[in-house]
Protein backbone atom coordinates (compact mmCIF):
# COMPACT_ATOMS: atom_id res chain seq x y z
CA UNK A 1 0.00 0.00 0.00
CA UNK A 2 1.69 3.62 -0.73
CA UNK A 3 2.19 5.79 2.27
CA UNK A 4 -0.23 8.04 2.74
CA UNK A 5 1.21 11.87 1.90
CA UNK A 6 1.37 14.73 4.20
CA UNK A 7 2.74 18.69 4.88
CA UNK A 8 3.99 19.82 8.31
CA UNK A 9 2.58 23.24 9.10
CA UNK A 10 4.88 24.33 11.81
CA UNK A 11 8.77 22.24 11.77
CA UNK A 12 9.13 22.91 15.53
CA UNK A 13 9.33 20.43 18.22
CA UNK A 14 6.57 18.56 17.77
CA UNK A 15 6.70 19.09 13.64
CA UNK A 16 9.80 17.53 13.52
CA UNK A 17 8.46 14.58 15.86
CA UNK A 18 5.72 13.78 13.36
CA UNK A 19 8.06 13.90 10.45
CA UNK A 20 10.60 11.77 12.67
CA UNK A 21 7.88 9.15 12.03
CA UNK A 22 8.18 9.18 8.38
CA UNK A 23 11.16 8.76 8.43
CA UNK A 24 11.49 5.73 10.49
CA UNK A 25 8.24 4.31 8.61
CA UNK A 26 8.29 5.87 4.95
CA UNK A 27 5.68 2.82 4.37
CA UNK A 28 3.04 4.59 6.27
CA UNK A 29 3.81 8.48 5.49
CA UNK A 30 5.62 10.44 2.94
CA UNK A 31 6.33 14.06 3.99
CA UNK A 32 5.47 15.91 0.82
CA UNK A 33 5.55 19.95 1.76
CA UNK A 34 6.35 21.96 4.44
CA UNK A 35 5.23 25.85 6.09
CA UNK A 36 8.18 26.86 8.47
CA UNK A 37 8.88 30.52 9.26
CA UNK A 38 12.33 29.27 10.38
CA UNK A 39 14.93 28.94 7.26
CA UNK A 40 17.18 26.51 8.86
CA UNK A 41 14.31 24.75 10.57
CA UNK A 42 12.50 24.27 6.84
CA UNK A 43 15.29 23.73 5.45
CA UNK A 44 16.52 21.08 7.72
CA UNK A 45 12.73 19.37 6.98
CA UNK A 46 13.26 20.14 3.18
CA UNK A 47 16.51 18.05 3.00
CA UNK A 48 15.60 15.00 5.31
CA UNK A 49 12.41 14.39 2.95
CA UNK A 50 13.76 15.64 -0.39
CA UNK A 51 10.66 17.80 -0.56
CA UNK A 52 10.49 19.71 -3.80
CA UNK A 53 11.45 23.64 -3.49
CA UNK A 54 8.21 24.47 -4.78
CA UNK A 55 6.24 22.88 -1.61
CA UNK A 56 8.81 24.92 0.82
CA UNK A 57 6.49 27.46 2.58
CA UNK A 58 7.45 30.54 4.75
CA UNK A 59 4.11 30.73 6.16
CA UNK A 60 0.69 28.15 6.08
CA UNK A 61 -0.98 31.38 4.79
CA UNK A 62 1.40 30.80 1.55
CA UNK A 63 1.04 26.87 1.32
CA UNK A 64 -2.61 26.98 1.61
CA UNK A 65 -3.10 29.46 -1.02
CA UNK A 66 -2.34 26.53 -3.51
CA UNK A 67 -4.68 23.87 -4.21
CA UNK A 68 -4.00 20.87 -2.00
CA UNK A 69 -1.28 18.36 -2.50
CA UNK A 70 -1.21 16.04 0.41
CA UNK A 71 -3.38 14.10 2.02
CA UNK A 72 -3.05 15.32 5.70
CA UNK A 73 -1.90 18.45 7.22
CA UNK A 74 -0.06 17.99 10.16
CA UNK A 75 -1.02 21.17 12.62
CA UNK A 76 2.34 21.87 14.63
CA UNK A 77 2.10 25.92 15.07
CA UNK A 78 1.94 27.45 18.93
CA UNK A 79 -1.17 27.02 20.60
CA UNK A 80 -2.90 30.12 19.64
CA UNK A 81 -2.43 29.67 15.70
CA UNK A 82 -4.25 26.04 15.04
CA UNK A 83 -7.80 27.63 14.68
CA UNK A 84 -7.34 29.33 11.54
CA UNK A 85 -4.85 26.50 9.33
CA UNK A 86 -7.39 24.06 10.70
CA UNK A 87 -9.99 25.82 8.88
CA UNK A 88 -7.80 26.63 5.99
CA UNK A 89 -7.03 23.07 5.46
CA UNK A 90 -9.92 21.73 5.75
CA UNK A 91 -11.89 23.94 3.50
CA UNK A 92 -9.04 22.89 0.72
CA UNK A 93 -9.52 19.01 1.40
CA UNK A 94 -6.82 17.68 3.69
CA UNK A 95 -7.09 15.56 6.72
CA UNK A 96 -5.93 16.80 9.72
CA UNK A 97 -3.54 15.71 12.72
CA UNK A 98 -4.06 19.03 14.92
CA UNK A 99 -1.88 19.95 18.05
CA UNK A 100 -3.53 20.54 21.41
CA UNK A 101 -5.11 22.60 22.53
CA UNK A 102 -7.45 22.98 19.84
CA UNK A 103 -7.98 26.33 20.64
CA UNK A 104 -7.84 28.63 24.17
CA UNK A 105 -11.44 29.53 23.24
CA UNK A 106 -14.03 26.78 24.55
CA UNK A 107 -16.39 28.07 21.47
CA UNK A 108 -13.89 27.84 19.10
CA UNK A 109 -13.21 24.60 19.68
CA UNK A 110 -16.89 23.50 19.66
CA UNK A 111 -17.21 25.40 16.27
CA UNK A 112 -14.01 23.58 14.65
CA UNK A 113 -15.25 20.32 16.29
CA UNK A 114 -18.64 20.88 14.21
CA UNK A 115 -16.96 22.27 10.79
CA UNK A 116 -14.96 19.39 10.79
CA UNK A 117 -18.41 17.12 10.54
CA UNK A 118 -19.61 19.90 8.04
CA UNK A 119 -16.50 19.51 5.88
CA UNK A 120 -16.61 15.18 6.48
CA UNK A 121 -12.82 15.58 7.23
CA UNK A 122 -11.10 13.56 9.84
CA UNK A 123 -9.09 15.80 12.68
CA UNK A 124 -7.50 13.79 15.61
CA UNK A 125 -6.06 15.92 17.89
CA UNK A 126 -2.62 15.01 19.59
CA UNK A 127 -4.01 13.61 22.88
CA UNK A 128 -1.03 11.41 22.45
CA UNK A 129 -0.97 9.93 26.14
CA UNK A 130 -4.37 7.57 25.33
CA UNK A 131 -1.58 5.82 22.79
CA UNK A 132 0.52 4.99 25.11
CA UNK A 133 1.54 1.28 26.38
CA UNK A 134 0.25 2.02 29.41
CA UNK A 135 -3.02 4.06 29.33
CA UNK A 136 -4.23 1.84 26.89
CA UNK A 137 -3.47 -1.36 29.14
CA UNK A 138 -5.08 0.56 31.78
CA UNK A 139 -7.94 1.50 29.82
CA UNK A 140 -8.24 -1.91 28.84
CA UNK A 141 -8.08 -3.62 32.35
CA UNK A 142 -10.73 -1.24 33.25
CA UNK A 143 -13.39 -2.95 30.88
CA UNK A 144 -12.39 -6.06 31.76
CA UNK A 145 -14.02 -5.60 34.73
CA UNK A 146 -10.28 -6.33 36.40
CA UNK A 147 -12.03 -3.88 39.32
CA UNK A 148 -15.06 -3.91 39.08
CA UNK A 149 -16.87 -0.62 38.25
CA UNK A 150 -15.05 2.55 38.75
CA UNK A 151 -15.57 4.08 42.09
CA UNK A 152 -13.01 7.07 42.62
CA UNK A 153 -9.82 8.25 41.05
CA UNK A 154 -7.10 10.36 42.23
CA UNK A 155 -4.50 11.31 39.15
CA UNK A 156 -1.62 12.96 39.40
CA UNK A 157 -0.08 15.20 36.91
CA UNK A 158 3.72 15.46 38.26
CA UNK A 159 5.17 18.03 35.91
CA UNK A 160 8.72 17.85 37.02
CA UNK A 161 10.26 21.67 38.79
CA UNK A 162 12.92 21.64 36.14
CA UNK A 163 10.41 20.98 33.29
CA UNK A 164 7.78 23.21 34.95
CA UNK A 165 10.54 26.68 34.84
CA UNK A 166 11.67 25.46 31.91
CA UNK A 167 8.38 25.61 29.69
CA UNK A 168 5.85 27.15 32.44
CA UNK A 169 8.22 29.78 33.47
CA UNK A 170 11.38 30.49 31.39
CA UNK A 171 9.69 28.83 27.89
CA UNK A 172 6.53 29.24 25.39
CA UNK A 173 3.38 28.09 27.88
CA UNK A 174 4.41 30.45 30.41
CA UNK A 175 1.91 33.19 30.02
CA UNK A 176 -1.80 32.54 29.74
CA UNK A 177 -2.26 35.66 27.74
CA UNK A 178 0.16 34.23 24.88
CA UNK A 179 -0.36 30.58 24.83
CA UNK A 180 -2.94 29.56 27.32
CA UNK A 181 -3.63 28.63 30.60
CA UNK A 182 -1.88 25.98 32.35
CA UNK A 183 -4.81 23.65 32.75
CA UNK A 184 -5.43 23.79 29.25
CA UNK A 185 -1.93 23.97 27.64
CA UNK A 186 -0.40 20.56 30.18
CA UNK A 187 -3.42 19.31 31.59
CA UNK A 188 -5.76 18.90 28.88
CA UNK A 189 -4.19 15.42 27.79
CA UNK A 190 -5.30 14.21 32.08
CA UNK A 191 -8.37 15.63 31.76
CA UNK A 192 -8.55 13.77 28.07
CA UNK A 193 -7.43 10.92 30.13
CA UNK A 194 -9.95 11.26 32.92
CA UNK A 195 -13.00 11.85 30.36
CA UNK A 196 -11.68 8.74 28.48
CA UNK A 197 -11.32 6.67 31.89
CA UNK A 198 -14.73 7.18 33.34
CA UNK A 199 -16.54 7.06 30.44
CA UNK A 200 -18.91 9.17 30.93
CA UNK A 201 -20.36 13.23 31.01
CA UNK A 202 -19.07 15.12 33.91
CA UNK A 203 -21.63 16.83 35.78
CA UNK A 204 -19.73 19.18 38.43
CA UNK A 205 -16.03 20.82 38.83
CA UNK A 206 -14.67 22.26 40.96
CA UNK A 207 -10.66 24.25 40.96
CA UNK A 208 -8.32 26.10 42.95
CA UNK A 209 -4.74 26.81 42.03
CA UNK A 210 -2.19 29.91 41.66
CA UNK A 211 1.78 30.87 40.88
CA UNK A 212 2.80 30.09 44.45
CA UNK A 213 6.64 30.25 43.83
CA UNK A 214 8.17 31.08 40.40
CA UNK A 215 7.82 35.55 40.84
CA UNK A 216 9.74 38.10 42.17
CA UNK A 217 9.42 38.29 45.58
CA UNK A 218 11.15 34.60 45.96
CA UNK A 219 14.25 35.70 44.18
CA UNK A 220 17.27 35.46 46.16
CA UNK A 221 19.19 38.16 47.46
CA UNK A 222 21.11 39.44 45.10
CA UNK A 223 20.10 37.46 42.14
CA UNK A 224 20.37 39.70 38.68
CA UNK A 225 17.74 39.00 36.23
CA UNK A 226 19.64 36.73 33.94
CA UNK A 227 21.93 33.95 35.63
CA UNK A 228 24.73 34.42 33.57
CA UNK A 229 24.90 38.15 34.97
CA UNK A 230 26.95 36.97 37.40
CA UNK A 231 24.70 35.15 39.62
CA UNK A 232 25.90 34.80 43.85
CA UNK A 233 23.61 31.16 43.84
CA UNK A 234 24.77 29.53 40.68
CA UNK A 235 25.96 26.82 42.55
CA UNK A 236 22.91 26.24 45.07
CA UNK A 237 20.13 27.73 42.67
CA UNK A 238 18.72 23.85 40.97
CA UNK A 239 17.36 26.50 37.65
CA UNK A 240 20.98 27.82 37.13
CA UNK A 241 20.08 27.75 33.85
CA UNK A 242 23.99 26.40 32.33
CA UNK A 243 23.48 23.89 35.07
CA UNK A 244 20.11 22.46 33.40
CA UNK A 245 21.33 23.34 30.15
CA UNK A 246 24.69 22.50 29.99
CA UNK A 247 25.33 19.42 32.55
CA UNK A 248 21.06 18.85 33.14
CA UNK A 249 20.10 14.86 31.89
CA UNK A 250 17.11 16.32 29.56
CA UNK A 251 18.45 16.28 26.08
CA UNK A 252 14.91 17.61 25.20
CA UNK A 253 15.05 20.80 26.54
CA UNK A 254 18.64 21.37 25.60
CA UNK A 255 17.60 20.66 21.99
CA UNK A 256 14.14 23.17 22.20
CA UNK A 257 16.74 26.23 23.24
CA UNK A 258 18.94 25.52 20.39
CA UNK A 259 15.89 24.45 18.17
CA UNK A 260 16.21 27.38 14.84
CA UNK A 261 19.86 28.22 16.01
CA UNK A 262 22.39 25.14 15.88
CA UNK A 263 22.04 21.02 15.73
CA UNK A 264 24.26 19.51 18.29
CA UNK A 265 25.64 22.16 20.08
CA UNK A 266 28.57 22.55 22.44
CA UNK A 267 28.99 23.84 25.79
CA UNK A 268 30.25 26.80 24.46
CA UNK A 269 27.32 27.45 22.15
CA UNK A 270 24.84 26.81 24.90
CA UNK A 271 26.43 29.46 26.69
CA UNK A 272 26.32 32.05 23.78
CA UNK A 273 22.34 31.41 23.76
CA UNK A 274 21.65 31.62 27.39
CA UNK A 275 23.04 35.25 27.54
CA UNK A 276 20.12 36.59 25.00
CA UNK A 277 17.65 33.59 25.29
CA UNK A 278 14.54 34.10 27.35
CA UNK A 279 15.97 30.34 28.79
CA UNK A 280 18.64 32.33 30.27
CA UNK A 281 16.59 34.62 32.40
CA UNK A 282 16.63 34.14 36.30
CA UNK A 283 13.27 32.03 37.59
CA UNK A 284 11.95 34.37 39.96
CA UNK A 285 12.05 37.18 37.62
CA UNK A 286 10.00 36.00 34.48
CA UNK A 287 6.96 36.93 32.68
CA UNK A 288 5.11 34.24 33.90
CA UNK A 289 1.47 34.09 35.12
CA UNK A 290 0.63 30.65 34.96
CA UNK A 291 -0.39 28.47 37.75
CA UNK A 292 1.99 26.08 39.34
CA UNK A 293 -0.10 24.01 41.18
CA UNK A 294 -3.58 23.61 40.52
CA UNK A 295 -6.55 20.71 41.96
CA UNK A 296 -9.60 19.69 40.15
CA UNK A 297 -12.50 17.93 41.53
CA UNK A 298 -14.94 16.03 39.12
CA UNK A 299 -18.21 14.25 39.40
CA UNK A 300 -19.96 11.99 36.55
CA UNK A 301 -23.09 11.33 35.68
CA UNK A 302 -22.76 7.90 36.10
CA UNK A 303 -21.86 8.50 40.27
CA UNK A 304 -17.53 8.94 39.77
CA UNK A 305 -15.60 11.25 41.70
CA UNK A 306 -12.58 12.47 40.70
CA UNK A 307 -9.45 14.22 42.02
CA UNK A 308 -6.94 15.62 39.51
CA UNK A 309 -3.49 17.50 41.29
CA UNK A 310 -0.66 19.15 38.84
CA UNK A 311 1.88 20.04 40.71
CA UNK A 312 5.52 21.68 39.83
CA UNK A 313 7.33 20.77 42.59
CA UNK A 314 8.09 17.03 42.04
CA UNK A 315 11.90 16.10 41.27
CA UNK A 316 10.66 13.01 38.67
CA UNK A 317 8.19 14.25 35.37
CA UNK A 318 5.23 11.05 36.20
CA UNK A 319 1.70 11.15 36.34
CA UNK A 320 0.58 8.92 39.08
CA UNK A 321 -2.92 7.41 39.52
CA UNK A 322 -5.04 5.10 41.61
CA UNK A 323 -8.32 3.82 40.28
CA UNK A 324 -10.70 2.68 43.32
CA UNK A 325 -13.52 -0.01 42.34
CA UNK A 326 -16.21 -2.52 43.78
CA UNK A 327 -13.73 -5.49 43.44
CA UNK A 328 -10.40 -3.72 44.12
CA UNK A 329 -7.89 -1.27 43.62
CA UNK A 330 -5.42 0.31 40.33
CA UNK A 331 -2.81 2.00 40.98
CA UNK A 332 -0.53 3.30 38.42
CA UNK A 333 2.88 5.14 37.30
CA UNK A 334 3.99 6.36 33.89
CA UNK A 335 7.38 7.16 34.55
CA UNK A 336 10.10 10.27 32.69
CA UNK A 337 12.19 7.26 30.56
CA UNK A 338 14.89 8.47 33.01
CA UNK A 339 14.38 7.57 36.27
CA UNK A 340 10.49 6.22 36.52
CA UNK A 341 9.74 2.85 35.04
CA UNK A 342 5.80 2.17 33.92
CA UNK A 343 3.67 0.26 36.28
CA UNK A 344 0.19 -0.89 36.75
CA UNK A 345 -0.80 -3.31 40.59
CA UNK A 346 -4.13 -4.47 40.33
CA UNK A 347 -5.23 -5.43 44.45
CA UNK A 348 -8.21 -7.81 43.68
CA UNK A 349 -10.42 -7.73 47.12
CA UNK A 350 -11.63 -11.32 46.97
CA UNK A 351 -8.04 -12.61 46.40
CA UNK A 352 -6.01 -10.03 48.86
CA UNK A 353 -3.67 -10.55 46.25
CA UNK A 354 -1.71 -8.26 43.29
CA UNK A 355 -0.91 -8.74 39.89
CA UNK A 356 1.43 -6.37 38.59
CA UNK A 357 2.06 -5.40 34.75
CA UNK A 358 4.99 -3.26 32.86
CA UNK A 359 3.75 -2.04 29.77
CA UNK A 360 6.49 -1.83 27.83
CA UNK A 361 6.69 1.82 26.60
CA UNK A 362 7.07 1.36 22.57
CA UNK A 363 9.24 3.65 20.48
CA UNK A 364 9.67 7.20 20.74
CA UNK A 365 8.15 9.95 22.74
CA UNK A 366 5.53 10.34 25.59
CA UNK A 367 5.94 6.72 26.38
CA UNK A 368 5.34 5.58 22.55
CA UNK A 369 2.57 8.11 22.15
CA UNK A 370 3.92 10.13 19.87
CA UNK A 371 4.36 6.73 17.73
CA UNK A 372 1.18 5.56 18.43
CA UNK A 373 -0.72 8.65 17.45
CA UNK A 374 0.96 8.73 14.13
CA UNK A 375 0.28 5.17 13.33
CA UNK A 376 -3.25 5.28 14.07
CA UNK A 377 -3.57 8.48 12.18
CA UNK A 378 -2.28 6.70 9.01
CA UNK A 379 -4.95 3.62 9.17
CA UNK A 380 -7.93 6.27 10.00
CA UNK A 381 -7.15 7.60 6.58
CA UNK A 382 -6.25 4.27 4.65
CA UNK A 383 -9.73 2.87 6.26
CA UNK A 384 -7.99 0.16 8.04
CA UNK A 385 -8.90 -0.97 11.92
CA UNK A 386 -7.58 1.63 14.01
CA UNK A 387 -6.85 0.68 18.00
CA UNK A 388 -9.63 1.98 20.85
CA UNK A 389 -7.90 4.81 22.04
CA UNK A 390 -8.66 6.37 18.64
CA UNK A 391 -10.88 9.45 19.04
CA UNK A 392 -12.24 12.46 16.93
CA UNK A 393 -12.31 16.09 17.41
CA UNK A 394 -15.66 15.89 18.99
CA UNK A 395 -14.84 13.87 22.03
CA UNK A 396 -11.54 16.08 22.21
CA UNK A 397 -13.38 19.65 22.42
CA UNK A 398 -15.87 17.68 25.18
CA UNK A 399 -12.65 16.91 27.06
CA UNK A 400 -11.16 20.49 26.74
CA UNK A 401 -14.21 21.98 28.47
CA UNK A 402 -13.33 20.17 31.73
CA UNK A 403 -10.15 21.81 31.51
CA UNK A 404 -11.75 25.17 30.59
CA UNK A 405 -14.54 25.04 33.19
CA UNK A 406 -11.78 24.27 35.64
CA UNK A 407 -10.36 26.92 35.11
CA UNK A 408 -13.46 29.14 35.26
CA UNK A 409 -13.88 27.88 38.17
CA UNK A 410 -10.82 28.07 39.55
CA UNK A 411 -10.93 32.39 38.51
CA UNK A 412 -14.04 32.67 40.07
CA UNK A 413 -14.11 30.47 43.22
CA UNK A 414 -17.28 28.61 42.03
CA UNK A 415 -18.18 25.40 41.29
CA UNK A 416 -19.36 24.98 37.82
CA UNK A 417 -22.81 23.00 36.71
CA UNK A 418 -21.05 21.47 33.10
CA UNK A 419 -24.42 21.71 31.31
CA UNK A 420 -25.30 25.31 32.60
CA UNK A 421 -21.14 26.35 31.77
CA UNK A 422 -22.03 24.73 28.06
CA UNK A 423 -24.98 26.52 27.32
CA UNK A 424 -23.33 29.72 28.33
CA UNK A 425 -20.71 29.64 25.94
N1 LIG B 1 0.79 16.63 22.06
C1 LIG B 1 1.72 16.93 22.94
O1 LIG B 1 2.04 16.14 23.80
C2 LIG B 1 2.43 18.24 22.83
C3 LIG B 1 3.67 18.44 23.45
C4 LIG B 1 4.28 19.67 23.31
C5 LIG B 1 3.64 20.68 22.62
N2 LIG B 1 2.42 20.47 22.07
C6 LIG B 1 1.71 21.53 21.31
O2 LIG B 1 2.20 21.52 19.97
C7 LIG B 1 2.19 22.85 19.44
C8 LIG B 1 3.58 23.17 18.91
O3 LIG B 1 4.51 23.10 19.96
P1 LIG B 1 6.08 23.09 19.66
O4 LIG B 1 6.76 22.82 20.92
O5 LIG B 1 6.37 22.27 18.47
O6 LIG B 1 6.27 24.64 19.29
P2 LIG B 1 7.43 25.29 18.42
O7 LIG B 1 7.40 26.73 18.77
O8 LIG B 1 8.68 24.51 18.59
O9 LIG B 1 6.92 25.09 16.92
C9 LIG B 1 5.96 25.91 16.31
C10 LIG B 1 6.49 26.25 14.93
O10 LIG B 1 5.50 26.98 14.20
C11 LIG B 1 6.20 27.88 13.37
N3 LIG B 1 5.32 28.94 12.84
C12 LIG B 1 5.08 30.17 13.34
N4 LIG B 1 4.27 30.86 12.51
C13 LIG B 1 3.99 30.03 11.46
C14 LIG B 1 3.21 30.18 10.27
N5 LIG B 1 2.55 31.33 9.98
N6 LIG B 1 3.15 29.14 9.40
C15 LIG B 1 3.80 27.98 9.67
N7 LIG B 1 4.56 27.79 10.79
C16 LIG B 1 4.64 28.81 11.67
C17 LIG B 1 7.29 28.42 14.30
O11 LIG B 1 8.33 29.06 13.58
C18 LIG B 1 7.73 27.14 14.98
O12 LIG B 1 8.82 26.52 14.32
C19 LIG B 1 1.74 23.75 20.57
O13 LIG B 1 0.39 24.07 20.42
C20 LIG B 1 1.95 22.92 21.82
O14 LIG B 1 1.08 23.22 22.89
C21 LIG B 1 1.83 19.27 22.14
Amino acid sequence: MNPITAVIIGAGGRGRIYADYAKKYPQDVKIVGVAEPNEQRRQTLRLEHQIPEEHCFSSYEELFSIPKFADAALICTQDQMHIVPAKQAMELGYHLLLEKPISPSAKECYELAQYAQQQSRHVLVCHVLRYTALFKKVKQLLDSGAIGEMVSMVHCENVGHIHHAHSYVRGNWRSTAESSPMILAKSCHDMDLIYWLVGSPCQQISSFGSLIYFKKSNAPAGAPARCLDGCPHSDTCPYYAPHVYIDGPYDWMRDAICSGICNNPTPEQIIDILKTSPYGRCVFQCDNDVVDHQVVNLSFENGVTVSFTMCAFTSRIERTLKIMGTKGEMRAMMGDGLQGQDIIEIRDFETESSTFYYPTAALGGHGGGDTGIMRDFVRLLRGEQTTSALTDIAVSAESHALAFAAEDSRLSRKTINLNEWKSAI
